[in-house]
């Protein structure tokens, strides 16, 4: 039987920063479904969004933050996330992240403000994360570690029903605090830039203890994904790129973004991945970078010159075949300015929760900032109560362990692929009302035995119900009818 501390469920910024940051308190147990370096920060490009320039401004970064957000966001949050961004670059510095020297423009944003390490910022951070953690003695790293249920006890969370590699019967591991870090949902839709893990598994073991997603129906389709997939997922092409003058171009060469707003490539995600999805009805879409200095190109982007090339296309004399994809979800499960969900003992961290900062469309690069923000706040708030946990035994006595369903990998993997075309095909980035309640129906349909099945099959409920219960577009939920 294992007993902990605190137990983190998710390996990606959110998780290994809140791990390191809590071991100053006493024992971290980590438990990450895959391996380490499996989580979608990995893959971040971007950066970290943060005010350290002398021309920048706390209100700027928030005015940018709320009027992406499509003025949906919780104004406390932003504030909150903001201030705090400047201490979160800190954080990353003292582990050893190295920033460049200048920050990047990013779609609305009003100045340059995204500090990032490479082109593969997301990647150096965890690399770094991983280190640290790694020679930590306070912290215990469980890989291919699936939590399955929350224990409840009362209305406390005390840990977690974990599964362990291909095991068939589940077992416990009590902590005094849970913190469910384990990432968004973008692989509930047929095209995503996320990684394999993230079929919202976080949001549903909050859903199954009771507790409700809010803002869930705001998912965030990125423009610029290399319209060719790759094993479950597809390859981003940086709003970055963007900010360095990159087109997206029809196939007549004819840039139309433009058209739409005048901020043209930089203009809202959500905009953009609508113009885009409805130009791909008219014929293939370009990112189109050959107008660029081909040694700019080469020098301030080589991981994804240099992936991009792996998959055929040339950044610097190619046109690049692009797809909108899922990419982000700007809900989940809803917590407090501390991280702290409603049910005592349990936290929610990084994408899987909703702090209100993204409103309706998160702005670029404000992800990263989010988790390790919110990773400081949930230190603090735990630091408060390790005099009282200090004696607290989190083991629940006469615990019932329950029993799941595993059905063979082969049956996940096609289940998982009926759902992500039907999310896809109707609540992707246009919606209508009788496609959502086509898609419920289909979805309450597919015979989920297996938990893994079960807990996607909830969550893309969730969506949809969220979906049909707002009835005018906003942000990046956009319905071409209105529901009645
Ligand atoms: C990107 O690099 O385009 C993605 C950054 C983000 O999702 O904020």
């Amino acid at each position: 039987m294992i007993k902990t501390e605190y137990l983190v469920i998710g390996s990606g910024i959110a998780g290994l920063t809140v791990a390191h940051l809590l071991s100053e308190f006493g024992e971290v147990t980590v438990i990450t479904k895959g391996e380490l370096k499996s989580a979608n920060t990995y893959w971040a490009q971007g950066g970290i969004a943060a005010v350290l320039a002398k021309e920048d401004s706390f209100e700027s970064h928030t005015k940018d933050t709320i009027e992406t957000g499509a003025g949906h966001n919780k104004e406390s949050a932003v504030k909150y996330l903001v201030e705090n961004g400047p201490k979160a670059i800190r954080l990353l510095e003292s582990i050893g992240v190295k920033f460049q020297d200048e920050p990047v423009l990013e779609g609305c944003h009003s100045i340059p403000r995204v500090w990032r390490t490479s082109d593969f910022t997301g990647q150096d951070i965890l690399n770094q994360l991983i280190k640290v953690v790694q020679k930590n003695k306070n912290i215990t790293i469980k890989e291919n570690t699936e939590a399955v249920e929350l224990i409840e006890s009362g209305d406390e969370c005390r840990g977690a029903f974990i599964r362990i590699g291909e095991k068939t019967e589940l077992e416990p591991i009590f902590a005094k605090q849970t913190i469910l870090a384990t990432g968004g949902c973008g692989q509930l839709f047929g095209r995503t830039t996320n990684t394999i893990g993230s079929g919202g598994d976080g949001m549903a073991l909050a859903v199954n203890a009771g507790l409700d997603l809010k803002d869930i129906e705001f998912i965030q389709f990125h423009p610029t994904a290399l319209d060719k997939e790759d094993n479950g997922r597809y390859f981003l092409l940086s709003e970055v790129l963007r900010g360095f003058g990159a087109r997206i171009i029809n196939q007549d060469g004819i840039q139309f973004i433009q058209k739409f707003d005048k901020r043209g490539e930089l203009a809202p995600r959500d905009l953009v991945s609508r113009t885009v999805f409805f130009e791909l009805m008219n014929g293939p879409v370009y990112l189109d970078m050959r107008h660029i200095d081909a040694r700019l190109i080469k020098n301030t982007f080589p991981n994804i010159y240099k992936r991009t090339k792996e998959y055929g296309f040339d950044l610097i004399n190619d046109r690049i075949p692009v797809t909108p994809v899922a990419h982000y979800a700007c809900g989940g499960i809803p917590v407090d300015l501390k991280g702290a969900t409603k049910m005592p003992g349990l936290f929610a961290l990084g994408e899987v929760a909703c702090t209100g900062v993204h409103g309706a469309n998160r702005l670029a690069s404000n992800s990263l900032l989010e988790a390790v923000v919110f990773s400081l706040a949930i230190a603090e708030v735990i630091e408060r109560s390790v005099p009282m946990d200090k004696d607290k035994d989190v083991e629940v006595k006469d615990i019932k362990i329950p029993v799941v369903a595993i059905e063979d990998i082969g049956q996940i993997k096609a289940y998982s692929q009926r759902l992500g075309k039907i999310m896809w095909k109707h609540a992707g980035i246009v919606r209508t009302s009788g496609g959502l309640e086509k898609a419920k129906k289909m979805i309450i349909e597919i015979p989920a035995r297996d938990y893994r099945i079960q807990h996607r099959q909830l969550v893309c409920y969730k969506i949809i119900e969220a979906c049909l219960k707002r009835p005018h577009s906003l942000g990046t939920h956009y319905i071409s009818e209105e529901l009645t």
